[in-house]
């Protein structure tokens, strides 16, 4: 199998304060995007601060979700402004395949405490789960400005959680199961905000 990324840097090294002397010596093959080959993990950070869209991602993780990393990975790719983990601090990285480096990530203790954190922050809180009472996502316009909430493998949204939201959207599902994990409802939720907010592909 090819191997990902690049080897040493060939010649005379680049004059660019963004690029890492490590990565240019050793060769960078890291789970970047090719712009961001042998640039320093804080320039890349810096790069995508100045175009993170305007949704924040946020899990409920009261039993060690393993979902949290596989919505890690998406928000990076989707470039989210900022990603929650309510509950528990501890989660598997794995999934995250060490994107979370890129990633702005927030913890909060409980639900309260991340609830006034997004009214100080002036951002609703759309929960995304298929409670009763939920709306279609499929036909609902999300705002600009927002954090989508999701619950977690078995109870889904607490009650603290179904209280702090200003409305609940759900995935349409047409099988058997009762639900989609959380880390693909939150891809499916983060695509939706990309299709109604962003224009044009961004390579
Ligand atoms: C496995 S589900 C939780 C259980 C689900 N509420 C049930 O009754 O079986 C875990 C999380 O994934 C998300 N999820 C799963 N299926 C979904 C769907 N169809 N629409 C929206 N969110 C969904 C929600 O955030 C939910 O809290």
């Amino acid at each position: 199998m090819d191997e990902v990324g690049v080897g040493p840097w060939p010649g005379d090294w680049p004059d660019d304060p963004r690029l890492d002397p490590e990565l240019l010596e050793h060769g960078d093959r890291r789970n970047v995007v090719d712009r961001y080959r042998y640039w320093r993990r804080e320039a890349v950070v810096e790069d995508l601060d100045l175009r993170r869209h305007d949704f924040h991602v946020a899990i409920e993780n009261w039993q060690h979700d393993f979902n949290i990393g596989s919505v890690v990975r998406t928000a990076n790719a989707f470039l989210a402004r900022e990603v929650h983990v309510v509950g528990r601090r501890r989660w598997n990285r794995r999934g995250a395949m060490v994107t979370d480096r890129y990633q702005h990530l927030r913890h909060h203790d409980d639900v309260e405490s991340f609830a006034s954190w997004a009214a100080a922050a002036s951002l609703p809180v759309v929960g995304v789960d298929n409670l009763p009472g939920s709306v279609p996502l499929e036909s609902t316009r999300l705002p600009r400005a927002c954090v989508l909430l999701l619950g977690q493998e078995g109870p889904g949204l607490s009650p603290a959680a179904r209280e702090a939201v200003s409305l609940v959207v759900s995935v349409a599902q047409f099988g058997s199961t009762r639900s989609i994990n959380a880390g693909a409802a939150a891809a499916v939720a983060m695509h939706t905000w990309v299709r109604q907010h962003v224009t044009g592909h961004p390579h």
